[in-house]
Protein backbone atom coordinates (compact mmCIF):
# COMPACT_ATOMS: atom_id res chain seq x y z
CA UNK A 1 0.00 0.00 0.00
CA UNK A 2 1.54 3.40 -0.72
CA UNK A 3 2.27 5.53 2.30
CA UNK A 4 -0.08 8.62 3.46
CA UNK A 5 1.41 11.76 2.69
CA UNK A 6 2.06 14.94 4.92
CA UNK A 7 0.51 18.67 3.13
CA UNK A 8 1.23 20.99 6.14
CA UNK A 9 -1.03 24.31 4.98
CA UNK A 10 0.76 27.34 4.62
CA UNK A 11 -2.06 30.12 6.20
CA UNK A 12 -0.98 28.46 9.75
CA UNK A 13 2.74 29.55 8.66
CA UNK A 14 3.97 32.60 10.38
CA UNK A 15 3.53 35.16 7.69
CA UNK A 16 6.49 37.43 9.10
CA UNK A 17 8.91 34.46 8.88
CA UNK A 18 7.64 32.88 5.95
CA UNK A 19 11.22 31.91 4.42
CA UNK A 20 11.89 30.06 7.54
CA UNK A 21 8.54 28.17 7.89
CA UNK A 22 8.79 27.33 3.87
CA UNK A 23 12.73 25.59 4.77
CA UNK A 24 10.95 24.29 7.67
CA UNK A 25 9.05 22.17 5.43
CA UNK A 26 11.85 21.59 3.24
CA UNK A 27 13.58 19.95 6.07
CA UNK A 28 10.96 17.99 7.29
CA UNK A 29 9.23 14.45 6.36
CA UNK A 30 6.37 16.38 5.13
CA UNK A 31 5.33 15.83 1.01
CA UNK A 32 3.67 18.88 -0.41
CA UNK A 33 2.91 22.74 0.32
CA UNK A 34 -0.85 22.80 0.46
CA UNK A 35 -1.36 26.53 -0.37
CA UNK A 36 -4.89 28.47 0.59
CA UNK A 37 -6.33 31.07 -1.59
CA UNK A 38 -9.25 33.32 -0.45
CA UNK A 39 -11.13 35.19 -2.37
CA UNK A 40 -13.13 36.70 0.51
CA UNK A 41 -16.68 35.93 -2.38
CA UNK A 42 -16.96 32.14 -2.29
CA UNK A 43 -15.01 32.10 1.40
CA UNK A 44 -15.63 34.76 3.88
CA UNK A 45 -11.85 35.25 4.49
CA UNK A 46 -8.95 36.48 2.26
CA UNK A 47 -5.70 34.51 2.80
CA UNK A 48 -2.56 36.16 0.21
CA UNK A 49 -2.53 36.15 -3.25
CA UNK A 50 -0.10 35.22 -6.29
CA UNK A 51 3.10 37.70 -4.76
CA UNK A 52 3.33 35.74 -1.66
CA UNK A 53 2.67 32.63 -3.93
CA UNK A 54 5.80 33.22 -5.79
CA UNK A 55 7.90 34.39 -2.91
CA UNK A 56 7.00 30.82 -1.37
CA UNK A 57 8.00 28.60 -4.28
CA UNK A 58 11.27 30.67 -4.52
CA UNK A 59 12.05 28.65 -1.61
CA UNK A 60 9.73 25.67 -1.45
CA UNK A 61 11.50 22.42 -2.67
CA UNK A 62 8.29 19.90 -2.52
CA UNK A 63 4.94 19.54 -4.21
CA UNK A 64 3.35 22.73 -4.44
CA UNK A 65 -1.11 22.07 -4.04
CA UNK A 66 -3.18 25.12 -5.02
CA UNK A 67 -6.67 24.99 -3.07
CA UNK A 68 -8.76 27.66 -4.74
CA UNK A 69 -11.39 28.90 -3.16
CA UNK A 70 -12.16 31.30 -5.03
CA UNK A 71 -15.54 31.98 -7.64
CA UNK A 72 -14.87 31.26 -11.27
CA UNK A 73 -11.48 29.76 -10.84
CA UNK A 74 -11.04 29.38 -14.79
CA UNK A 75 -9.93 33.12 -15.17
CA UNK A 76 -6.63 32.08 -13.15
CA UNK A 77 -5.71 28.44 -13.90
CA UNK A 78 -2.62 29.96 -16.33
CA UNK A 79 -1.56 32.18 -13.44
CA UNK A 80 -1.25 29.20 -11.37
CA UNK A 81 0.70 27.24 -13.58
CA UNK A 82 2.83 29.86 -14.10
CA UNK A 83 3.15 30.47 -10.25
CA UNK A 84 4.79 26.81 -10.48
CA UNK A 85 1.63 24.85 -8.97
CA UNK A 86 2.03 21.08 -9.17
CA UNK A 87 -1.64 20.03 -8.06
CA UNK A 88 -4.54 22.76 -9.14
CA UNK A 89 -7.45 22.07 -6.34
CA UNK A 90 -10.91 23.77 -7.66
CA UNK A 91 -14.20 23.84 -5.59
CA UNK A 92 -17.25 21.70 -7.26
CA UNK A 93 -19.24 24.63 -5.86
CA UNK A 94 -17.49 27.51 -7.85
CA UNK A 95 -17.66 25.26 -10.88
CA UNK A 96 -20.58 25.59 -13.62
CA UNK A 97 -18.47 23.18 -16.26
CA UNK A 98 -16.78 21.09 -13.73
CA UNK A 99 -15.67 18.47 -16.90
CA UNK A 100 -14.14 21.74 -18.98
CA UNK A 101 -11.71 23.26 -16.02
CA UNK A 102 -10.45 20.03 -15.13
CA UNK A 103 -9.16 19.53 -18.76
CA UNK A 104 -8.10 23.17 -18.87
CA UNK A 105 -5.63 22.60 -15.48
CA UNK A 106 -4.15 19.88 -17.09
CA UNK A 107 -3.45 21.06 -20.63
CA UNK A 108 -1.36 23.87 -18.47
CA UNK A 109 0.65 20.39 -17.21
CA UNK A 110 -0.94 20.28 -13.32
CA UNK A 111 -2.82 17.54 -12.03
CA UNK A 112 -6.37 18.68 -11.35
CA UNK A 113 -8.02 18.60 -8.10
CA UNK A 114 -11.96 18.83 -7.10
CA UNK A 115 -12.85 20.35 -3.17
CA UNK A 116 -16.21 19.13 -1.54
CA UNK A 117 -17.75 21.33 0.92
CA UNK A 118 -19.18 19.07 4.03
CA UNK A 119 -22.43 19.28 2.76
CA UNK A 120 -21.24 18.39 -1.59
CA UNK A 121 -22.52 14.45 -1.70
CA UNK A 122 -19.56 12.29 -3.33
CA UNK A 123 -21.98 10.78 -5.81
CA UNK A 124 -22.22 14.23 -7.30
CA UNK A 125 -18.54 12.93 -8.59
CA UNK A 126 -19.75 9.90 -10.35
CA UNK A 127 -19.47 11.35 -13.59
CA UNK A 128 -15.97 12.90 -13.53
CA UNK A 129 -14.35 10.44 -11.29
CA UNK A 130 -12.30 9.73 -14.12
CA UNK A 131 -10.94 12.84 -14.97
CA UNK A 132 -9.86 13.74 -11.39
CA UNK A 133 -5.95 13.12 -10.09
CA UNK A 134 -7.33 14.34 -7.11
CA UNK A 135 -10.56 15.03 -4.75
CA UNK A 136 -9.70 17.13 -1.68
CA UNK A 137 -12.80 16.47 0.89
CA UNK A 138 -13.37 19.43 3.55
CA UNK A 139 -13.21 18.44 6.85
CA UNK A 140 -14.41 21.80 7.72
CA UNK A 141 -16.33 24.54 6.76
CA UNK A 142 -13.58 26.47 3.88
CA UNK A 143 -12.02 30.10 4.92
CA UNK A 144 -10.43 29.51 8.22
CA UNK A 145 -7.64 27.35 9.82
CA UNK A 146 -8.03 26.09 13.43
CA UNK A 147 -11.40 24.46 13.53
CA UNK A 148 -12.39 21.07 14.57
CA UNK A 149 -12.95 18.02 12.49
CA UNK A 150 -16.27 17.02 11.24
CA UNK A 151 -16.67 13.44 12.13
CA UNK A 152 -19.01 12.89 9.22
CA UNK A 153 -15.61 12.82 7.41
CA UNK A 154 -14.74 9.18 7.67
CA UNK A 155 -18.02 7.94 6.44
CA UNK A 156 -17.28 10.42 3.40
CA UNK A 157 -13.87 8.67 2.39
CA UNK A 158 -15.18 5.24 2.87
CA UNK A 159 -17.71 5.93 0.03
CA UNK A 160 -15.57 7.97 -2.04
CA UNK A 161 -13.00 5.05 -1.87
CA UNK A 162 -15.57 2.44 -2.86
CA UNK A 163 -16.41 5.23 -5.84
CA UNK A 164 -12.70 5.31 -7.05
CA UNK A 165 -12.70 1.71 -7.21
CA UNK A 166 -15.26 1.01 -8.17
CA UNK A 167 -15.13 3.13 -11.76
CA UNK A 168 -11.30 2.28 -11.46
CA UNK A 169 -10.24 5.47 -11.51
CA UNK A 170 -6.66 6.37 -9.75
CA UNK A 171 -7.87 9.48 -7.95
CA UNK A 172 -5.75 10.62 -4.57
CA UNK A 173 -8.08 11.47 -1.54
CA UNK A 174 -7.05 14.54 0.25
CA UNK A 175 -8.31 15.47 3.63
CA UNK A 176 -8.16 19.51 4.35
CA UNK A 177 -9.29 20.74 7.67
CA UNK A 178 -8.86 19.94 11.98
CA UNK A 179 -5.99 16.96 10.84
CA UNK A 180 -4.51 16.29 14.12
CA UNK A 181 -2.71 12.56 16.06
CA UNK A 182 -5.97 11.69 17.11
CA UNK A 183 -7.31 11.53 13.30
CA UNK A 184 -4.59 10.76 11.18
CA UNK A 185 -4.62 7.15 11.57
CA UNK A 186 -8.09 6.65 11.17
CA UNK A 187 -8.64 8.53 7.96
CA UNK A 188 -5.63 6.75 7.05
CA UNK A 189 -7.65 3.43 7.26
CA UNK A 190 -10.38 5.16 5.82
CA UNK A 191 -9.18 5.69 2.41
CA UNK A 192 -6.61 8.88 2.59
CA UNK A 193 -3.72 9.53 0.55
CA UNK A 194 -2.65 12.98 1.99
CA UNK A 195 -3.59 15.06 5.19
CA UNK A 196 -3.46 18.17 4.99
CA UNK A 197 -2.48 19.82 8.57
CA UNK A 198 -2.15 23.95 9.46
CA UNK A 199 -2.85 24.40 12.92
CA UNK A 200 -1.26 21.38 14.61
CA UNK A 201 1.49 21.45 12.88
CA UNK A 202 2.74 25.29 12.51
CA UNK A 203 1.21 26.11 16.41
CA UNK A 204 3.28 23.38 18.34
CA UNK A 205 5.91 23.58 19.72
CA UNK A 206 8.73 21.94 17.12
CA UNK A 207 6.82 21.93 14.25
CA UNK A 208 9.40 19.12 12.54
CA UNK A 209 8.61 16.65 15.13
CA UNK A 210 4.92 17.40 15.08
CA UNK A 211 5.72 16.49 11.57
CA UNK A 212 7.65 13.39 12.17
CA UNK A 213 5.22 11.99 14.26
CA UNK A 214 2.54 11.87 12.35
CA UNK A 215 4.19 9.83 9.69
CA UNK A 216 5.29 7.31 12.38
CA UNK A 217 1.33 7.20 13.13
CA UNK A 218 0.38 6.48 9.81
CA UNK A 219 3.23 3.87 9.03
C1 LIG B 1 -9.44 25.84 5.31
C2 LIG B 1 -8.19 25.56 4.53
C3 LIG B 1 -7.30 24.56 5.18
C4 LIG B 1 -6.70 25.06 6.47
C5 LIG B 1 -6.41 23.87 7.34
O1 LIG B 1 -10.27 26.64 4.56
O2 LIG B 1 -8.53 25.03 3.26
O3 LIG B 1 -6.28 24.13 4.31
O4 LIG B 1 -5.52 25.79 6.26
O5 LIG B 1 -6.02 24.33 8.59
P1 LIG B 1 -6.18 23.47 9.92
O6 LIG B 1 -5.34 22.26 9.76
O7 LIG B 1 -5.71 24.41 10.97
O8 LIG B 1 -7.65 23.12 10.05
ZN1 LIG C 1 -6.95 24.02 2.07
Amino acid sequence: MSQTLIAPSILAADFANLQRDVEMVNNSQAEWFHIDIMDGVFVPNISFGMPVLEAITRHANKTIDVHLMIVDPDRYIKTFANLGANVLTVHYEACTHLHRTLQAIKAEGMQAGVALNPHTGISLLEDTIQDIDLVCLMSVNPGFGGQSFIENTYEKVRALKKLINDKGAATKIEIDGGVTNKNAKQLKDAGADVLVAGSYVFKATNPTETIAGLKEILK
